[in-house]
């Protein structure tokens, strides 16, 4: 069943924090068995030669197809990782999300599986209201979101953020396996959701 699950993993990311726990999800996916699509949004603005992180992770994406609205539509999961800004979702997340007025408005978007991923500096510089506000728009769309919650020790190991897998990176703190462990559990659990929202769809 979960071969007939299509997953778009959908990530923004300046300095390559979030790039890396899209490559983790989309390889959870593939391990699955699920169609997996990698796809990033597109910075607003030029790398800085000054950010070295920036221009390196502009490199290591350039292949990667931007995310469009026909990826949503084909999608029955969506994970979405983006960084934390002040507080919220990194603004070109968000100006994807507010791109999609089409198909919203002709409920192509209604019952997604989406679940949220994101690091931030500091362990209280907002990751958990970066995911809320995530949410907040799914509930426009009718989307159905997968919480990790504590279903999976990994998720406690991993810091216990009930919403998504959220990472505290900076100077010195890489993400470790324990982020990992929590991003590949949280994409099982979407893909088993939408496995399981399929399945009833079929009987009905
Ligand atoms: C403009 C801007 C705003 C940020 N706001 C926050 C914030 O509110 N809280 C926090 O802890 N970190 C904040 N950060 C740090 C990023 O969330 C953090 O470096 C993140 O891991 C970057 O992810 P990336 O490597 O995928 O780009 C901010 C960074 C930038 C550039």
């Amino acid at each position: 069943m979960k071969k007939s699950i299509n997953v778009a993993v959908i990530y923004y990311s300046m300095t390559g924090n979030n790039s890396q726990f899209a490559r983790w999800a989309a390889e959870s996916a593939r391990e699955e068995g699920a169609g997996v699509r990698l796809l990033k949004i597109d910075d607003m603005r030029t790398p800085d030669e000054k950010n070295p992180a920036w221009v390196a992770e502009h490199e290591r994406s350039r292949d990667v197809p931007a995310a469009t609205s026909d990826d949503l539509v084909w999608a029955d999961a969506i994970v979405f990782c983006y960084a934390t800004r002040y507080g919220g979702l990194a603004a070109p997340m968000k100006s994807f999300i507010d791109q999609q007025g089409a198909v919203w408005s002709q409920g192509k978007l209604v019952d997604k599986v989406v679940t949220g991923i994101t690091s931030a500096m500091n362990p209280h510089g907002g990751q958990e209201m970066a995911l809320l506000n995530l949410y907040i728009s799914m509930a426009h769309w009718g989307a159905i979101p997968a919480f990790p919650g504590y279903t999976h020790d990994a998720f406690s190991e991993a810091g216990g953020n009930p919403y998504g897998t959220s990472t505290t990176v900076g100077p010195g703190i890489t993400p470790g396996d324990e982020a990992k462990a929590a991003i590949v559990q949280q994409v099982k659990r979407a893909i088993d959701i939408a496995a399981r929202l399929k399945a009833g769809s079929a009987d009905r």
